[in-house]
């Protein structure tokens, strides 16, 4: 991605008149490929993605790999493995019964033996094709192939990491903060230039990480429910709250993003149509916060009923957003891309250095 630059539509935010949109590779190009693998990283930045997106969870020896959840049969394939079959498990994650394979069952050793597998075989039948190629990675790995890639593309190659049921993995001893903490102080990325920017729907592991690094935080919200570790405290606050104007700000003295749902920014009606957008964007805008929205994906049933793929992006730009997760990061980059033509605003030179930090 190189910087990418448009107009802001309107007065209504105290903010330039040229602005990035930053493409987040959502589980990579897992539109593309299996979701959380090399492959799906690696393909995400050679279609011009420059942040790339793994959601973090532990595996038995406390080492970080990317996984959306910690429960593993419909990713991997666990479940024809016979000699894993005496790890199958019922627990309770988050007050959710969860039955399957779960990584904090499996040392790293094992859980390399194992395959990436496509996560929706219906929807996305050509990524099937590579079933069985690909491991689980690492967090390690991934920060590494961003810096090896930031070199031989001369683009700076961001990681957003998104630490999953952070409280439950720390209630079972395997709590994510260390680990993730290490690995970024490994390669010196606890800067508040460093290229990365850490995510979470829960308060308290960002609120505490904001006192052990200074990188860019992101707090994700859910269109209902409450943070669960709010919840699981007493406090009863929800992500509706937290979107309240003193919300926004109080999520502005330790985040840098907000990271809602699309339909928080782009309203839907009964009918799945999207029209105006929310007040959202601008209100965040006004406590300092930047908005970053998931997830665009380009396939019809996940797109609202009244546009395509190219209609929703270009609404979310229209509406403000400084950044979208995209599952087919291309998409999101021509649209980006796009609208700054359109726009004719500030475009750079060739050769100018490019300042792609996610903060
Ligand atoms: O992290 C942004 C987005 O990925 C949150 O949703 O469930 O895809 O991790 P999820
Ligand atoms: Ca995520």
């Amino acid at each position: 991605m190189s910087i990418r630059e448009v107009a802001v539509p309107g007065p209504a935010v105290a903010a330039p008149s040229v602005r990035r949109v930053d493409v987040f590779a959502h589980r990579g190009a897992s539109g593309y490929r299996p979701e959380h693998t090399i492959e799906s990283y690696r393909l995400a930045i050679e279609l011009g993605a420059d942040i790339i997106e793994p959601d973090l969870v532990s595996t038995r020896d406390h080492v970080l790999v990317a996984r959306h959840e910690n429960e593993i049969s419909g990713t991997t394939d666990v479940a024809d493995r016979p000699e894993f079959a005496d790890r199958h498990a019922t627990k309770v994650v988050d007050d959710r019964e969860v039955t399957g394979w779960f990584t904090e069952d499996f040392s790293l050793a094992e859980l390399r033996t194992l395959r990436a597998r496509e996560r929706l075989p219906q929807v996305r039948p050509g990524n099937t094709l590579y079933d069985g190629l690909y491991q689980v990675p690492t967090f390690d790995e991934i920060v590494d192939l961003a810096r090896s890639e930031s070199f031989r593309t001369g683009r700076m190659i961001s990681v957003a990491p998104e630490t999953k049921h952070p409280s439950y993995f720390a209630s079972i001893g395997l709590e994510l903060t260390g680990p993730l903490v290490a690995t970024l102080q490994r390669v010196g990325w606890t800067h508040r230039q460093a290229p990365v920017a850490i995510q979470s729907f829960e308060v308290g592991n960002l609120r505490d990480l904001a006192t052990r690094v200074r990188v860019p935080l992101v707090q994700l919200t859910s269109a209902s429910g409450a943070p669960y570790d709010l919840a699981a405290s007493g406090d009863r606050r929800t992500y509706a709250d937290l979107l309240s104007p003193s919300g926004l700000r109080e999520i502005a003295t330790y985040a840098t993003w907000l990271g809602p749902e699309k339909s928080q920014v782009l309203p839907r009606d009964a009918a799945g149509a999207i029209g105006a957008p929310s007040t959202l964007v601008p209100q965040a805008h006004a406590a300092g916060l930047k908005v970053v929205v998931y997830t665009v994906r380009a396939e019809p049933q996940f797109l609202p009923t009244n546009t395509d793929v190219r209609g929703e992006l270009d609404a979310l730009i229209a509406a403000g957003v400084d950044g979208v997760f995209a599952d087919q990061p291309d998409l999101a980059v021509a649209s980006a891309e796009r609208a700054r033509a359109e726009l004719g605003l500030l475009t750079l030179g060739a050769g100018r250095p490019r300042d792609l930090r996610v903060g």
